[in-house]
């Protein structure tokens, strides 16, 4: 099998590499990444052990740098690069459009005239917009994005699924839940407040924290994903979710507790602008269609994440002192200059 991944240096896409390549040791498998922020080469670590495993530093925007792979011939491609933190979409949305929207047109147009045999897109259980107390969401759930980054991951599968309707691409879609686990960046909640509460230092928790969340193991995404990706049917969308609903007030005092902190930890600050209350995640239809379902409990998942993020020390700390990459804050977000490139 030769595959393409996208994204695969950032938290889902690198846990994905590993799961996969454990699993079937003879793939060929591209990893494409810019090395955003988000990023960090250190997440990949090991991979190189395979002998089919190679990176490919490269914007999923750059026709002229993925051109050859695609023409090698490719079964798969599965598109995890993106921008993906909601705070920075309400911040500095352009980027959000250029690579979660461009970037996945530019990736779409290459898979259909090269003949990609399945196009796996990553997307978001935000795409369906917020949910009052009840119900959850389905596939066939209306896409009501409230975010920007929510609105460009919706406008990536609407494009994803016109190009399995107008050319045939099979194109298969995931809308994943929140996810947890190791590597994952210190700017979403659970690492950042697994962070702060090793440093002693305030947690943040926007408006009410009452707002909830379906939380998954990403071992458990990852496992969902081989499924539909190797049995999925084409044009067909899969939710994935834990049903593991929890308010943002409950995961922190969880991750308090485990570690041992005190609850004035926890500081109430302003909401964020246009929050969603309550994301929820219906999974019949991948149960049913691939007999797959989450099997990692909560509370064990977040005790092994936290013991991860004790253990893992020099990773975060290089993150937070801009040691791996700091790029992004120099050049306003995303570009890698020419030279740095070329230093790299
Ligand atoms: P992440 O921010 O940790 O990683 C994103 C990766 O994409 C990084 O390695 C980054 O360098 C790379 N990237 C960004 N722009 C790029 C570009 N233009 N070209 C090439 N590479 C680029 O994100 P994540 O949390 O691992 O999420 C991965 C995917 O899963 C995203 O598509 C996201 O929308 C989706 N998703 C995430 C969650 C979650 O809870 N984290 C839940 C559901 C779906
Ligand atoms: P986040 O991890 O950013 O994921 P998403 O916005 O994609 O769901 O946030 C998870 C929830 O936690 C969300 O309701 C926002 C909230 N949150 C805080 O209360 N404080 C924080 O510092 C962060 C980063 C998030």
């Amino acid at each position: 099998m030769r595959i393409l991944v996208t994204g695969g240096a950032g938290f889902i896409g690198s846990n994905f590499i590993r799961y996969f390549l454990h699993r079937y040791p003879e793939t060929t498998l591209i990893n494409v990444d810019l090395l955003t922020y988000a990023g960090n080469l250190a997440n990949t670590e090991g991979l190189t052990a395979y002998a089919g495993y190679r990176f490919l530093h490269a914007d999923i925007n750059d026709r002229k740098k993925l051109e050859p792979y695609f023409a090698a011939g490719l079964d798969a491609v599965i598109n995890f690069a993106a921008e993906s933190h909601v705070d920075r979409s309400i911040d500095a949305p352009l980027v959000f459009a250029e690579t979660n929207i461009n970037g996945t047109l530019n990736l779409l147009t290459l898979a259909q005239c090269h003949g990609v045999k399945r196009f796996l897109q990553i997307s978001t259980d935000e795409v369906y917009g917020a949910l009052g107390p009840e119900d959850c969401f389905t596939e066939e759930s209306p896409l009501a994005p409230n975010s920007p980054y929510a609105a460009s991951k919706a406008g990536a599968d609407l494009l994803a699924m016109a190009f399995f309707k107008t050319y045939g691409l099979p194109v298969l879609i995931t809308r994943c839940s929140n996810n947890y686990g190791p590597y994952q960046f210190p700017e979403k909640l659970i690492p950042l407040a697994i962070i702060n509460a090793i440093r002693d230092e305030p947690i943040p928790l926007y408006g009410d924290g009452l707002q909830v969340r379906d939380w998954i193991h990403v071992d458990d995404h990852c496992r969902a994903l081989e499924r539909v990706l190797l049995n999925g049917r084409p044009g067909t969308v899969y939710n994935i979710g834990a049903r593991c609903e929890r308010t943002n007030l409950e995961v922190v005092r969880t991750i308090l507790e485990l570690l041992g902190k005190p609850e004035h930890l926890i500081r109430f600050v302003a909401d964020r602008p246009g929050h969603d209350r309550r994301y929820g995640v219906a999974v019949g239809k991948i149960r049913r269609g691939l007999g797959w379902e989450a099997q990692i409990d909560f509370q064990a998942g977040l005790a092994q994440t936290v013991d991860w993020y004790l253990k893992q020390q020099k990773w975060w700390e290089a993150i937070l002192s801009g040691e791996y990459n700091n790029y992004y804050q120099r050049n306003y977000g995303y570009r890698l200059a020419e030279k740095e490139d070329k230093d790299r």
